[in-house]
C-alpha cells in the first residue's frame, strides 16, 4: 500500500526533502526548476471569465531569470494554455543573463484524494520539449528523474505543444464523460430507465470502459471548468468558434445539472422550500477531499438559499470557513438561514429534506431509520451522488430521489 503525503514529508525531510523561503538561493542551486503555481480562470480585463490567469507563472519565470545561478531546465507543471512556454521562454532570455534556460512542459495528471498512488503509479508521464539536441537534453533529464520509479514505457515525450495541449485536451475528456452521462440521466428520468444500469451497460463496451460513467450533480474542483473554459478561449482566439461551441456545451450541461437538481427538489416540496430546513451532506466537490472550489454544492446551495430554505450543512472535511467564503455571502437576513453541523445525523434532525451533495463513503452507512424519525414528515432524501438504494429509503417512509432513476 501506499503511503500518503503526510507519512512521505515525514519521511523524507531533511533528507532529501527540503522547505525553504530563500528563493533565489535556492534557484540558483537548481539544476531543474518546476513551476507548480496557480493558474486559476482569469477574472478581470481581457478574457474575463475564460482565459487563464498566467500572472503567478509569469512571477515565477521572473524570478528565475533574475535569480540567475547557471544553466536551468524549467519545467512547466501548471496546467497552462497551450504555448505557455513560449511566453516563459521569452521572459527568461528576456533576463539576457548568458545563461541558458530550456521550458519543458510536463504537465501533471493526479487527482486530488488519490494524489500520492497516482503519482507513484502513473497512467503515464508527459514530458514535452524543444525538438533541439539541447531541449531533447532537457526532456531526458526530466524523464531520468520518473525513471527511478516509473517503467520507461510509461514516459511519453512529444513536442512542447502536444504536450500542453494534452493536459487541457485530457480534462475536456474527462468532464465531457461527465457531461454525457448527465445528459442521458435526465432523459432517464423521464423514461423509468436507470441511468446506473445504462452506464454499467455502456461502460462494459471496451471501447468506451466504465470510468468517469457515475451520473451525479456535476463535475466541479479546481481544474475542469477553468480548462475548459481555457480551451474554448483559446479555440476562439484562433477563429475556431464551432470548436469552442462544442466544448462550452460541456459546461452548459454540468450547469443544466445542478439546476436540474434543484429544480428536482422544488418540484418534489410542493414548489416551495421557503421555512423549510433541508440537510446538506456534503460539501466538497468529491470525496475524500477538502478542496470545495468550483464544488457544484456552491451553486445547489445558492439556489436552495435564493428559494428561501434553511440550509443546515455538514461535511466531513471543508471547514466552516471554507464554506463560507465559497458561498460568498454578505446578506446577513441569508446568513441567519445557514448552520453548520458536527455531524450527518445532527443536521438531519428537525429536517424536512436531506440533499446528499458529495459522495462520503460515511453517508452510505447512516442509520436512516434512526434518522427518519428525527426529521418532519413527509421526509425527502435527495441523492445527487447515487449513494444509497432509493428503494430501501422509500420502504423505511421516504419520499426518495436519486439522478436519472424514475
Ligand atoms: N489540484 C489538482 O488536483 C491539480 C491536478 C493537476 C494539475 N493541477 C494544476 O496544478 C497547478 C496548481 O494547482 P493547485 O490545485 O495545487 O493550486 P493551489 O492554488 O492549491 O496551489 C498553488 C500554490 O502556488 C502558490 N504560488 C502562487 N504564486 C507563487 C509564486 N510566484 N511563488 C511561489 N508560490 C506561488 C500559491 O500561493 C499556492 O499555494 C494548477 O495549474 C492546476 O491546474 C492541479
Amino acid at each position: 500500500m501506499s503511503l500518503g503525503l503526510h507519512e512521505i514529508v515525514e519521511n523524507t525531510r531533511g533528507k532529501n526533502l527540503f522547505f525553504s523561503t530563500d528563493i533565489d538561493q535556492n534557484i540558483q542551486d537548481a539544476d531543474v526548476i518546476f513551476i507548480s503555481v496557480n493558474t486559476p480562470t482569469k477574472d478581470y480585463g481581457s478574457g474575463a471569465g475564460q482565459a487563464a490567469d498566467l500572472r503567478f507563472v509569469e512571477s515565477c519565470a521572473r524570478r528565475i531569470a533574475e535569480a540567475g545561478g547557471g544553466d536551468k531546465v524549467v519545467v512547466e507543471k501548471s496546467t497552462v494554455p497551450v504555448r505557455t512556454a513560449q511566453m516563459v521562454n521569452e521572459v527568461l532570455k528576456g533576463a539576457n543573463n548568458g545563461f541558458n534556460y530550456q521550458v519543458v512542459s510536463n504537465p501533471e495528471f493526479l487527482a486530488e484524494g488519490t494524489a500520492m498512488v497516482d503519482l507513484e503509479s502513473p497512467d503515464r508521464v508527459l514530458i514535452g520539449g524543444e525538438k533541439t539536441d539541447t531541449g531533447n537534453a532537457a526532456v531526458k533529464k526530466v524523464a531520468s528523474i520518473y525513471a527511478n520509479w516509473v517503467e520507461d514505457d510509461r514516459i511519453i515525450t512529444t513536442n512542447l505543444w502536444s504536450s500542453e495541449l494534452s493536459k487541457l485536451t485530457a480534462n475536456a475528456f474527462l468532464a465531457q464523460r461527465i457531461s454525457s452521462i448527465n445528459a442521458i440521466s435526465a432523459l432517464c428520468e423521464e423514461t423509468e430507465a436507470d441511468v446506473d444500469e445504462v452506464a454499467k451497460a455502456i461502460g462494459m463496451d471496451t471501447r468506451i470502459g466504465p470510468k468517469f460513467l457515475k451520473s451525479s450533480i456535476g463535475f466541479g474542483g479546481s481544474c475542469f471548468q477553468k480548462d475548459i473554459l481555457n480551451l474554448t478561449y483559446l479555440c476562439r482566439h484562433f477563429g475556431l468558434p464551432e470548436v469552442a461551441g462544442y466544448w462550452q456545451q460541456v459546461i452548459s450541461m454540468n450547469e443544466y445539472q445542478k439546476e436540474r437538481f434543484v429544480q428536482r427538489m422544488l418540484d418534489a416540496m410542493h414548489n416551495t422550500i421557503s421555512g423549510k430546513q433541508i440537510a446538506i451532506l456534503g460539501f466538497a466537490f468529491k470525496k475524500d477531499t477538502n478542496d470545495a472550489r468550483e464544488s457544484p454544492a456552491i451553486s445547489i446551495c445558492k439556489r436552495l438559499l435564493e428559494e428561501k430554505g434553511s440550509l443546515k450543512i455538514y461535511d466531513p472535511q471543508v471547514s466552516k470557513e471554507s464554506i463560507l467564503s465559497c458561498l460568498d455571502i454578505s446578506d446577513e437576513s441569508v446568513l441567519a438561514r445557514l448552520t453548520f453541523s458536527e455531524s450527518a445525523e445532527q443536521a438531519c434532525s428537525s429536517a424536512h429534506a436531506i440533499a446528499i451533495l458529495t459522495e462520503w463513503d460515511e453517508f452510505k452507512e447512516l442509520d436512516y431509520k434512526k434518522i427518519l424519525d428525527t426529521m418532519y414528515r413527509p421526509a425527502h432524501i435527495f441523492d445527487g451522488r447515487n449513494l444509497l438504494v432509493l428503494e430501501k429509503l422509500r420502504e423505511l417512509g421516504y419520499r426518495a430521489f436519486g439522478i436519472g432513476k424514475a
